[in-house]
């Protein structure tokens, strides 16, 4: 889609379609009154024939509106005014796009951008008006024979802001959405790509394709490489499977030479079947989706390249596959990690851990100002938090208060839970120095606990997106979360140079 922002009266586009936001109860938002006026009345006299209220979700295309210059008007129902807010705003921006991509005007104007969002300013709005719209038209069709074959004649969406002098920091916002969407679709194609086509390699592969597109340094350790590092925990889990691991290192840097980066580690683990503690036939095939963690690091690299982010990241992405095999791990074997602590593996299906706790001791030569881990950890944080909030989990209340807040910004919102001592003995092994699993009580919080006896070198937190990465049921299908998150928390803390 191509997207301008410009100021301009509502009465006076010579567009193919207006998009005006219309509240509960009939009610017209500013420039919805300001083309009534126009039209002298006529839009109030329409809407008095009772063919829309105004609740959320509603939507009707008027053709030819009565004295008006615009060939349409497309009027999306905002829901009570009162209530407001960022969901209904996103809301509303998704409804008008799905409209118009099946409507035949080639061009439209929103003015949905005008509609006042509690604690938000026009440059928030214009952003998540160009993800809502680009997310809307998002489509994953590379695996089928026969492509959607329904032409889009819909082409350019241009964005108005109220004033002049707010064009500059609307282009701002534009290119930021820009950017988020195009990581959030790196990350939702390679989430849905299946595991026989997104494997360890294919993951390797697409590093090295942003390495060609923007200039980052990609390396992929092999192996052999991971053997002579000590990597036991990673190598155990891949010796089940046929597909080789890698170890993917993407390094951009954007900041000063002598800065240290920012460290993104992301689970590329591209189908998990649980292992010889195989798990259950039903939703199986969603296990594909266990590599959404290290797609995020992809996507998020990808944001920050097009943004051209004055700041250095590096993303690390330990990626296998965990099947059953005859040379799979075993419950009770017990491992060596690159830290050199020892794991009982007490179930093979707590692989995500095993992956990531060699990455985070990898993580350290670069020296990290801070860590994020980024994985599809566990079943229980689906449980406790459901679809909406992605689960995090620090060791330092600042950094996990930055991330809280970047979510909320970026509507892509994580909830905090404890990380106290107390659950640490949850992974108490009789043989080795930790057990792998620590019993069903507290699940995500034990996996973390896991995780944090690797990550005492530097500050971290662990964001577990089991329930966020994708969605299931009809709309089956990777989410792109949390790109939005991480770019948006990336972007700050450039803009931030008081930070150290
Ligand atoms: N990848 C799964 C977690 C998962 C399961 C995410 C279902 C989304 C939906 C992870 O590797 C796993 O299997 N975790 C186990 C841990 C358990 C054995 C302690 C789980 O959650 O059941
Ligand atoms: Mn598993
Ligand atoms: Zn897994």
């Amino acid at each position: 889609m191509e997207y301008t922002v410009k100021s301009g009266d509502p009465e006076k586009q010579r567009s193919g379609c207006v998009v005006i936001g219309l509240f509960e109860g009939r009610k017209l938002a500013p420039a919805g009154k300001r083309l009534d006026e126009a039209a002298q009345g006529a839009l109030a006299a329409f809407l008095r024939r009772g063919d829309i209220d105004g609740k959320s979700g509603q939507s009707l295309m008027l053709h030819n509106p009565p004295n008006l210059l615009c060939e349409r008007l497309l009027f999306i129902g905002c829901g009570r005014e009162k209530e407001f807010h960022e969901g209904r705003y996103r809301d509303a921006a998704t409804l008008a796009a799905r409209t118009l991509a099946s409507a035949g005007a080639s061009e439209a104007v929103s003015y949905l951008t005008e509609l006042e969002v509690k604690g938000r300013d026009i440059a928030w709005n214009l952003r998540h008006a160009v993800e809502c719209t680009e997310a809307a038209l998002y489509k994953f069709d590379r695996m089928k024979s026969r492509k959607s074959d329904k032409k889009q004649s819909w082409r350019k969406l241009v964005l108005t802001v109220g004033k002049r002098s707010e064009l500059a920091i609307g282009e701002t916002a534009v290119h930021q959405g820009l950017a988020i969407s195009a990581g959030m679709n790196l990350a939702r194609d390679l989430g849905n790509l299946p595991g026989n086509v997104c494997t360890p390699a294919y993951l390797a592969d697409q590093a090295r394709e942003l390495e060609h597109q923007y200039g980052v340094k990609t390396t992929v350790l092999e192996r052999e490489d991971m053997e002579k590092l000590g990597m036991g925990a990673l190598l155990s889990v891949a010796r089940g499977s046929r597909q080789p691991p890698k170890l993917i290192t993407i390094e951009y840097n954007g900041g000063k030479d002598e800065e240290p980066p920012v460290a993104l580690v992301g689970k590329g683990l591209t189908f998990d079947a649980g292992g010889i503690s195989i798990k259950p036939a039903a939703a199986m095939d969603e296990m594909k989706y266990d590599m959404c963690g290290g797609a995020t690091v992809l996507g998020v690299l990808k944001a920050c390249a097009e943004l051209k982010l004055p700041i250095n990241v590096v993303g690390v992405i330990p990626s296998s596959e965990n099947l059953p095999d005859g040379d799979a791990n075993k419950p009770g074997d017990i491992v060596t990690s690159m830290s050199g602590q020892t794991i009982e593996v007490l179930n093979t299906d707590a692989e995500g851990r095993l992956i990531l706790c060699d990455a985070l001791t990898y993580t350290e030569r670069f020296n990290p100002v801070a860590v994020v881990d980024i994985a599809t950890l566990t079943g229980a944080c689906v449980i406790a938090l459901g679809k909406h909030a992605s689960g995090l989990l620090s060791n330092n209340d600042p950094l996990a208060r930055e991330l809280m807040n970047a979510g909320r910004y970026a509507w892509d919102r994580a909830w905090q839970l404890p990380l106290w001592d107390e659950y640490q003995k949850q992974l108490d092994s009789n043989f080795a120095d930790m057990a792998n699993i620590g019993g069903r009580e507290g699940g995500t919080i034990t996996a973390a606990c896991f995780l944090a006896r690797y990550a005492k070198k530097f500050k971290w937190a662990h964001l577990d997106i089991a329930g966020t990465a994708w969605l299931t049921g009809k709309a089956k299908g990777g989410t792109g979360r949390p790109v939005p998150l991480l770019t948006t928390w990336l972007i700050e803390r450039s803009q931030d140079h008081r930070r150290s």
